[in-house]
């Protein structure tokens, strides 16, 4: 464990098992679809990457980059679409939108609103971990990991300011590191 994790909240083998119960419920809904993973980058990838080994389906990946956060813990309230998705088959596409954390919720809702409206033939929503407490708008994800109390939490692709990614567990840091930003 690295100094400056207070305590793991989901070990690597309680990812395992979120990620297996996830996979067998997508690839049971998703049979006679046009399934495209879509990963919010840059927090989902290392979700994504263990989800999608584990549906065994027919399947195409791509990526949008959106940015609700500033460097810290607070959410700024606005979504910019830093990369976006260019595809000329989306009314093919059954899209299933790939997150690491929902918090006040307006990154998915926003996100789940622009692709159907850009003609998307279905758009769904996975998120690894939720905080419900958090809500500012009414969002429910189709499919969740886990709901996790109002903690901020790094690692499994979690960052905080762009550290602590790659940790194999979800961990809730010391009260010092955000301190002394
Ligand atoms: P929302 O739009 O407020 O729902 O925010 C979702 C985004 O905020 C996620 O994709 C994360 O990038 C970020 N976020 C929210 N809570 C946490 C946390 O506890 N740790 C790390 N990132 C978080
Ligand atoms: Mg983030």
């Amino acid at each position: 464990m690295i100094k400056d994790v207070k305590s793991i909240l989901l070990n690597e083998k309680e990812l395992d098992e979120i990620t297996s119960t996830l996979a067998k419920k997508i690839e049971n809904d998703y049979q006679d679809k046009n399934l495209l993973l879509l990963g919010i980058l840059k927090g989902s990838v290392v979700f994504m990457s263990d989800l999608m080994k584990k549906i065994n389906l027919p399947m195409q990946i791509d990526f949008m980059k959106v940015s609700s956060y500033g460097a810290g813990t607070k959410t700024t309230g606005k979504i910019n679409i830093m990369l976006d998705l260019h595809r000329n088959d989306l009314s093919k596409l059954d899209i299933l939108i790939i997150e690491d954390i929902i918090d006040s919720g307006r990154t998915l809702s926003y996100l789940s609103e622009y692709l159907r409206l850009a003609g998307a033939k279905s758009v769904k929503t996975v998120t690894l971990l939720d905080k419900p407490s958090r809500r500012e708008v009414e969002f429910t994800p189709d499919y969740c990991g886990t709901t996790i109390p109002d903690e901020f939490v790094v690692g499994y692709g979690l960052d905080y300011a762009e550290n602590y990614r790659t940790l194999p567990y979800v961990a809730i840091l010391k009260p010092r590191v955000y301190k002394s930003k």
